[in-house]
C-alpha cells in the first residue's frame, strides 16, 4: 500500500478505520489510514506525536524519523486543525504511556506517510471542552471551530437521536407527518410577526409561522386524524437562555380525544425518550397540579419539583394579629405567605438583608425573616405572635432547627406567590437545595383562558385564541372572563415549560364568542381568521394537541446550560448571527423591487 501512494486525495488515502475506533490486538500491527484533524502536536526527543481528531474520538499518532524521515519531517509542518490524512500500523503504546482517559489510550500509529489535505487558519480558542470560559460571542463567531469540540458533537448527536426517536414514535402511533407553510399569515401565539415582503403582491407580506397551529387544526377538519410535524417556528421577541427566535417544535394534533389521550401519548414518549438517550426510567403518569395550585404552592406555573420546600400559607396565624399591617391585609382580602429557607438560620442580618432586597427590587414592600435557632424563633415579628402561634407556625412551615422563613404580605394573590416563588428558585440554586440527577415531570392544568392585559386594558388570550374553554366555564365567558378555565395544558420538567397545547373550540359559534371577548369586532375577526371560521363550519371533529419545545428538551436531555448549545447555528440574545452576519442591509435595487423604503434613525 505505502508505494502507491499519490500525493493528492484518492481512494488510498481514504479512512479505514475512524480516529476513535483505533484499536488493535496484542502482538498484530495492522495497516490503517485515518483522515481527520490535527487537534495538537508534540515534539519529544526527536519523535513527532499528534493527536488526530474526528467526531468519534482522537487517537495518538508517533512519527519517528530514523523510520520515516520524510512524513516526519512533513509532520513538523502541521499546525492545530490542519485536516491530513496518514498512513501507519496500529501498535500497542509503550509500557508507562497508556492514557487511560483516551477511549483509544492503550494504542498509537506508527506512521508511515502523511498527506496534508487542508491548511488551518490559526484558532482564536483552544479546542477542548474546557472551552465554556471563552467567550460566547467569539464562539459564536468561529462556529465551525467550536461546532468540532466533542461536547457540541456530542449534543448535536443527542438532538439527530431526540428527532429520530420522536418521528419512529409518532408514526408507530398514527401519526402522519405533514409539512405546513413558512410563508404563511400570522398566527398569534403571543410574539411579534418576522415579515417577509411578497415582490409579486407588492405592500403585502408573508409572516414566517409562530407555530403551526391553524394549519394544523385544518389538518384534523381536513380528516388526517393525527398529524405531527418537527416544525420550525419564528418568533421577534425578547430573548433569553431558553428562547430563541427560531426554534423547533414537535408538534402534534389529533381528533376525537381528551385531554387523557395527549397525556399518555406525551408521558409514553418521555419514557421511551429517557430511557433510550440517558438510560434512565421515568416514573409515569406524570403529575397533576391546577394553575392557581402550582401559583399558590409554587409562585409559578412551571414549577421545579427538585426543590424541596415551598411557599406557606400564613393567613391563619396573623388574621388576628396585633401585627396591624398584616391584619389589615387579611381583611382586605390580600395575602400573607412565606417561603421557607433550610439552612437559613445561619445567614447573617447582611444576608437577611439581601434577601430582603432582592424581595423588594420583585416590587414587596417588604419581607420579614424568622429564624428557629437552638429551638427559639427569632426574628423582629416573633413578638406578634404567642408561644402557640410559634409552633404552629414551626409546624405549618415544616421548619427544623437551623430553618428561616421568609414572610411577604400583599393584596394581590398571585404577585405574592410570584415573588414567594422567584426567591424559591433562586435562594435553592444559590444554597444547593436543588437535587441533583432528578427528573420532575408534572402536567399544568386548568389556566385561565383570559387574562387582563393591564397597558391595553383588554383580555388576551393565556395561551393562544382557539384553546377550548372548560364547557362548564363558557357561560362565565361574557360576564366574568377571568374566572374561566381554559382546557389548556403544559409540560413541565424541572421547572422548564417543555410543551405546550390544549383541547381546541371546534365550534364556531364558541370560537366567534372568543374572539368577541379578546375585542376582535365580527368584521376583524371575519378579515382575520375567516378561512378558520369557515373551515370550523365544515364538519370538525373534537380535536386537539401540543407542541414541545424541542429544543428546551434536548437541552435538558444533554444538561447544557443554554439552548444555544443544542442548535448548530443559533443568534445571539440580539437576534444575530454572528457567524454570517444576518440580518444585514439588503441591496437599493432589491428594496425597490420590493416597492420598500427604510426609513433613516432606527440603526
Ligand atoms: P407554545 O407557544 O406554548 O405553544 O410553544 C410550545 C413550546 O415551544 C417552546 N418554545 C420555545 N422554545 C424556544 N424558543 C422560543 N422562543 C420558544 N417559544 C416557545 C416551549 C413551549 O412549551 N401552538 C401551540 C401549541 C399547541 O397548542 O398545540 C404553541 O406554539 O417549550
Amino acid at each position: 500500500m505505502e508505494e502507491t501512494a499519490t500525493r493528492y486525495f484518492d481512494n488510498s488515502w481514504k479512512r479505514t478505520m475512524y480516529c476513535g475506533e483505533v484499536s488493535g490486538r496484542p502482538g498484530e500491527s495492522p495497516a490503517v489510514v485515518l483522515n481527520g484533524w490535527v487537534r495538537k502536536r508534540r515534539d519529544l526527543g526527536g519523535l513527532i506525536f499528534l493527536e488526530i481528531w474526528d467526531h468519534t474520538g482522537t487517537v495518538q499518532v508517533v512519527f519517528n524519523p530514523e523510520l520515516t524521515p520524510e512524513a516526519h519531517e512533513r509532520a513538523g509542518e502541521l499546525r492545530s486543525e490542519y485536516v491530513i490524512a496518514v498512513r501507519g500500523r496500529i501498535q500497542s503504546r509503550p509500557e508507562g504511556t497508556v492514557n487511560p482517559s483516551m477511549k483509544t489510550g492503550e494504542w498509537e500509529v506508527a506512521a508511515s506517510d502523511l498527506l496534508v489535505l487542508s491548511p488551518a487558519a490559526p484558532i482564536p480558542f483552544e479546542i477542548s471542552d474546557g472551552t465554556d470560559k471563552v467567550d460566547e460571542n467569539l464562539r459564536l463567531h468561529y462556529r465551525y471551530f467550536d461546532l468540532r469540540r466533542d461536547r457540541m458533537q456530542r449534543n448535536l448527536r443527542i438532538r439527530h437521536e431526540v428527532a429520530m426517536y420522536t418521528r419512529n414514535y409518532l408514526a408507530d402511533n398514527g401519526f402522519l407527518e405533514v409539512e405546513t407553510p413558512m410563508l404563511t399569515l400570522s398566527t398569534p401565539e403571543g410574539a411579534r410577526d418576522y415579515l417577509v415582503p411578497s415582490r409579486v403582491n407588492p405592500g403585502t407580506f408573508y409572516a414566517l409561522p409562530q407555530s403551526p397551529q391553524i394549519f394544523k387544526q385544518i389538518l384534523m377538519i381536513s380528516g388526517f386524524d393525527r398529524y405531527f410535524q418537527i416544525a420550525r417556528c419564528f418568533r421577534d421577541e425578547d430573548l433569553r437562555a431558553d428562547r430563541q427566535p427560531e426554534f423547533t417544535q414537535v408538534d402534534i394534533e389529533m381528533s376525537y380525544l381528551t385531554e387523557e389521550d395527549i397525556y399518555t401519548l406525551i408521558e409514553g414518549y418521555m419514557k421511551g425518550l429517557f430511557r433510550r438517550v440517558l438510560d434512565v426510567d421515568i416514573p409515569t403518569p406524570f403529575r397533576r397540579m391546577g394553575y392557581w395550585e402550582a401559583m399558590d404552592r409554587f409562585g409559578s406555573d412551571k414549577p421545579d419539583l427538585r426543590i424541596p420546600f415551598e411557599i406557606v400559607e400564613l393567613a391563619p396565624f396573623f388574621s388576628d394579629s396585633a401585627l396591624a399591617p398584616f391584619r389589615e391585609t387579611l381583611a382586605a382580602g390580600g395575602y400573607v405567605r412565606g417561603i421557607p429557607l433550610p439552612g437559613g438560620a445561619a445567614l447573617s442580618r447582611k444576608g437577611l438583608s439581601d434577601v430582603e432586597e432582592r424581595a423588594k427590587r420583585l416590587g414587596a414592600a417588604a419581607l420579614s425573616p424568622l429564624q428557629l435557632k437552638d429551638g427559639v424563633l427569632k426574628g423582629p415579628l416573633v413578638k406578634y405572635l404567642d408561644d402557640d402561634g410559634q409552633k404552629a407556625i414551626v409546624q405549618a412551615a415544616g421548619l427544623r432547627d437551623g430553618d428561616a422563613l421568609f414572610i411577604l404580605a400583599g393584596a394581590d394573590r398571585r404577585f405574592v406567590s410570584e415573588i414567594l416563588g422567584t426567591l424559591r428558585l433562586d435562594l435553592a440554586r444559590e444554597h444547593g437545595l436543588v437535587k441533583k440527577d432528578r427528573w420532575e415531570f408534572l402536567w399544568v392544568t386548568e389556566f385561565p383562558l383570559f387574562e387582563r392585559d393591564a397597558g391595553e386594558n383588554r383580555w388576551t388570550a393565556v395561551h393562544h385564541p382557539f384553546t377550548a374553554p372548560k364547557s362548564e366555564d363558557i357561560p362565565l365567558m361574557e360576564t366574568d372572563p377571568g374566572e374561566v378555565r381554559s382546557r389548556a395544558y403544559d409540560c413541565v420538567l424541572n421547572g422548564s415549560e417543555v410543551g405546550g397545547g390544549s383541547i381546541r373550540i371546534h365550534d364556531p359559534a364558541v370560537q366567534e364568542r372568543v374572539f368577541s371577548c379578546l375585542a376582535f369586532t365580527h368584521d376583524e375577526a371575519r378579515a382575520r381568521f375567516g378561512f378558520l371560521l369557515d373551515a370550523l363550519a365544515s364538519g370538525t371533529p373534537p380535536h386537539g394537541g401540543l407542541a414541545l419545545g424541542m429544543d428546551r428538551l434536548v437541552m435538558l436531555l444533554c444538561g447544557a446550560g443554554s439552548i444555544r448549545d443544542v442548535m448548530a447555528f443559533p443568534k445571539t440574545q440580539k437576534a444575530q448571527c454572528l457567524m454570517s452576519g444576518a440580518p444585514s442591509v439588503v441591496e437599493e435595487t432589491q428594496l425597490e423591487e420590493l416597492r420598500i423604503a427604510v426609513l433613516k434613525g432606527g440603526e
